[in-house]
């Protein structure tokens, strides 16, 4: 996979990530507000190296990245690992949205596309996650989608003078398709009829 497509989403499409993305990147793994949440996907570097980080993503068939884009300008990204040797689930490594458009719904609709994606159109059975337990807007995006806590590491991460927890989180199918019933992008694998088969053809 690589780098994904287009996925649209309601207010968000993501979308191929391109070199011009790049800068866009690096102020956010550099971007204080970002590393307090979550681990960097790269350290800031230098331009070269972040072209190698994106010639190296091209070529990784156990993960997807996709930039995202709203309003017709780049937003964020997506970063999304397949299982190790078994691509039936996955996790999401990065999901960052720029801090200066935080809490603006962004976050939100990209996660229930990809999830979409995953879920109706990749046909996973299950998703993983691990949350840091200061991380309200993850949590809170986590815990819509239908994850639930099944581990927890317990003060995992210091900052601010204190320790925050890691939780470990996971949604499966079943849980999905009973909160997103009605809200299918993708027919279900096995429901679009074959073409007809034409007499004596083989
Ligand atoms: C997590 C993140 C992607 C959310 O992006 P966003 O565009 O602000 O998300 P939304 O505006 O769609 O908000 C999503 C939900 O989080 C809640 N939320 C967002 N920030 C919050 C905060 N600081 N405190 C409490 N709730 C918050 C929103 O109210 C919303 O809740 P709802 O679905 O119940 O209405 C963004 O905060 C981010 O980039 N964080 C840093 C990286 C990170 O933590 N990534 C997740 C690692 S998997």
């Amino acid at each position: 996979m690589a780098l994904g497509g287009i996925v649209k989403g309601k207010k968000t499409t993501l979308r191929t990530p391109v070199e011009g993305d790049l800068a866009a990147y690096n102020r956010w793994m550099a971007d204080l507000r970002v590393r307090h949440l979550t681990k960097p996907w790269h350290e800031p570097a230098m331009p070269a190296t972040w072209k190698e980080h994106l010639k190296s993503q091209t070529k990784d068939k156990d993960s997807i990245l996709w930039s995202i884009d709203a309003d017709g300008a780049l937003v964020g990204l997506i970063r999304f690992e397949f299982g190790w040797g078994d691509h039936s689930w996955g996790w999401v490594n990065q999901l960052i949205v720029e801090p200066d458009l935080w809490r603006k719904g962004h976050g939100g609709d990209a996660a229930v596309a990809l999830h979409r994606f995953l879920f109706d159109y990749l046909d996973l059975r299950r998703l993983n996650a691990t949350i840091r337990s200061d991380a309200a807007g993850a949590l809170a995006l986590a815990r819509r989608l239908g994850y639930v806590e099944f581990a927890r590491g317990h003060e995992v991460h210091y900052r601010d003078g204190g320790y925050s927890d890691e939780l470990w989180m996971l949604l499966e199918r079943p849980t999905w398709e009973e909160r997103f019933a009605g809200e299918r992008e993708y027919a279900p694998l096995g429901a679009v009829a074959a073409p007809a088969r034409s007499k004596g053809g083989g």
